[in-house]
């Protein structure tokens, strides 16, 4: 790193008005592929390295005072990829989990999951309790991995729910609501995200957060996940503190 690019990067960061700031930012993790594919080298070195990604920006979003993050892990429809490199992926998020204390950026996180988790191996749901279980009462950055994740499959299952508390006649379909909606949803009690961010070059939410991204404002760069970095957060929350949120008002 340079003398000059480091200097340029603080006074970037300096420039964020902290009473500005996106309470949460949600990440579509992208690129790790193309970024092995580079280098000639297997996909799975990729994700390796997109994992030492996530832990250095989870560090840096808890230390600016950001809430909330949500990253996008593992997708629904992840599953159609090759046998090895859905085997690499698990590999990865296993030791990611055993190694949560020392290798998720920072003593005071706090770790969820949201996705339907039921179908992981027992060794990684056990991980994924344990680590839920550790981190539950920091009070820092929250850290939402999404994991066998999609929004339409996350909107389902919350219909489902309302359904059956219509049929056991604990309420009245007259009075379903969007806030029962929400209350259903694998993010319940996270408010929506502020900021979107896209690294890999693709424009597109890919499955993700449908209902919860309504008013939310997108980023987007060419930049590949593995090679995001600290920098790059504080342009996209520039360029949010830019915007003009309106929700639909004037
Ligand atoms: C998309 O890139 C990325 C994924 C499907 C997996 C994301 C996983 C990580 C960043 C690993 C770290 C996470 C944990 C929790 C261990 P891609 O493979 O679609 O890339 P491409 O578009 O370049 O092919």
């Amino acid at each position: 790193m340079s003398f000059f690019k480091n200097i340029f990067k603080k006074s970037k960061k300096k420039e964020i008005d902290y009473n500005n700031l996106p309470q949460h930012i949600a990440i579509i993790m992208d690129g790790n592929g193309r970024w092995a594919r580079k280098r000639s080298l297997p996909r799975s070195v990729g994700h390796k390295e997109g994992a030492k990604t996530l832990k250095r920006i989870t560090t840096f979003c808890g230390e600016i005072g950001i809430k909330y993050l949500t990253v996008y892990a593992f997708s629904t429809e992840n599953w159609k990829r090759p046998k090895s490199e859905v085997d690499a992926l698990m590999a990865l998020l296993l030791e990611y989990l055993k190694n949560a204390e020392t290798h998720i950026g920072g003593k005071d996180v706090r770790i969820k999951t949201i996705g339907d988790v039921s179908v992981f191996s027992d060794e990684i749901k056990k991980e994924i309790d344990r680590v839920t279980k550790l981190t539950g009462k920091n009070t820092g950055l929250e850290l939402n991995i999404a994991l066998n994740y999609g929004s339409r499959d996350e909107i389902v299952h919350a219909v489902k729910e309302i359904a059956r508390e219509v049929a056991h006649g604990k309420i009245k379909t007259d009075d379903i609501n969007e806030k029962m909606m929400i209350d259903k949803l694998y993010t319940s009690g996270v408010p929506d995200p502020d900021l979107l961010i896209r690294p890999g070059g693709e424009k597109r939410l890919s499955n993700f957060l449908l209902w919860q991204s309504a008013y939310t404002e997108f980023w987007y760069t060419d930049v590949l996940w593995p090679d995001f970095r600290e920098e790059h957060i504080v342009e996209a929350i520039l360029d949010y503190q830019n915007r003009n949120r309106r929700f639909g008002g004037i």
